[in-house]
């Protein structure tokens, strides 16, 4: 019998820039849809066994399934996380370490936009709470997993650079809408950078990614709350010019899997780091500067939310 061929595109330069993952685990948070999906697809197209950690298993389910047919000799597993709920993110990792005590590649991809919850279950602010909060939390519980030559790569954005913290970081003083997000990607950032100079030798390396901006599920009614014209009307002109998923997921592939170091950031590398191949470029300097001035933002969130 024929088996089907995966129809990935960009293969010359995956090929060029991307290494072998056969015989090692990578989990990709978010991976039922959009970015996370089409990085999911890029690593079994690498030969890794690949952990699905999706908020809906129903839709992890459903992702598999498609994976499986377009990769039927790769193995997927789909585990649940729901990454508002400090519990949840505690249940992952122990069901995680019962199916791959070490893991080579761990990609934070899952993230909200303009959430229609405005407050997590664990009574965070909801868009910093889940970014910010919950990715780091779940970090630092793999850290132990994640192999010597390992990687923890994260989805950023490229509003990063627009977020502030007016009193702290937690506080509920944004409105669940663009500068929350940006807070939580401004907050995500600093911490691969602070996480990337503070390694230890032969510690996991620490490498940030941002798609540039593509037209996924994020901002679909579905997930979302309120949006003010501005932002409605603003991202259906953007969509206009902006590049499908599967190239947007390539930055996040090539921090997993290319030649990135320690405290890299790998982003698209066109017009305001929108669209294009990608390339590694600065972390923007709000960052830099706030990562110096308050570390402590930055720090192990388990530590910085109330209890
Ligand atoms: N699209 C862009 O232009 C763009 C630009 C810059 C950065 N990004 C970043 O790229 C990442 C992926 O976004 P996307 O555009 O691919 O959007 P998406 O299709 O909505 O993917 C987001 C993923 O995160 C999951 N998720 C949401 N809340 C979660 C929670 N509490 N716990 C666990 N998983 C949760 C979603 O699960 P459900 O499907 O169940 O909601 C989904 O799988 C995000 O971090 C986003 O901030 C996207």
């Amino acid at each position: 019998m024929k088996t089907k061929q995966p129809k990935l595109h960009y293969t010359a330069r995956r090929k060029r820039a991307l290494s072998d993952l056969s015989g090692r685990v990578a989990v990709v948070t978010g991976a039922n849809g959009g970015i996370g999906y089409q990085v999911a697809r890029g690593l079994a197209a690498l030969h890794a066994r690949v952990v699905l950690a999706c908020r809906d298993e129903a839709k992890g389910e459903r992702a598999r399934a498609r994976l499986r047919a377009e990769f039927p000799d790769a193995t997927f597993d789909v585990l649940p996380l729901d990454l508002s709920r400090r519990a949840s993110v505690e249940e992952f990792v122990a069901r995680l370490i019962r199916i791959a005590p070490r893991v080579d590649r761990f990609v934070h991809c899952a993230g909200v936009y303009y959430p229609r919850e405005t407050t997590t279950p664990d009574g965070l602010p909801a868009t910093v709470g889940i970014n910010f909060v919950g990715t780091v939390a779940l970090n630092e519980a793999i850290l132990p997993l994640l192999s010597r030559d390992g990687r923890a790569v994260f989805v950023t954005s490229l509003v990063d650079r627009k977020g502030r913290v007016k009193s702290t970081p937690l506080a509920d003083d944004e409105p669940s809408g663009y500068a929350a997000y940006a807070r939580s990607k401004f907050l995500l950032s600093g911490y691969v950078l602070k996480k990337s100079v503070d390694r230890a030798e032969n510690a996991p390396l620490f490498v940030a990614a941002h798609p540039g901006i593509t037209k996924t599920p994020l901002l679909s009614k579905e997930k979302t709350g309120p949006r003010p014209l501005w932002s409605r009307l603003g991202h259906a002109l953007l969509y206009l010019f902006t590049q499908s998923p599967e190239k947007s997921s390539l930055p996040i592939l090539y921090a997993a899997c290319g030649n990135a170091e320690n405290g890299d950031y790998l982003a698209p590398r066109g017009l305001f780091r929108v669209f294009g191949y990608p390339k590694k470029i600065r972390f923007p300097n709000p960052v830099v500067q706030a990562v110096k001035t308050h570390p402590e933002w930055f720090a192990d969130a388990r530590r910085t939310s109330p209890e």
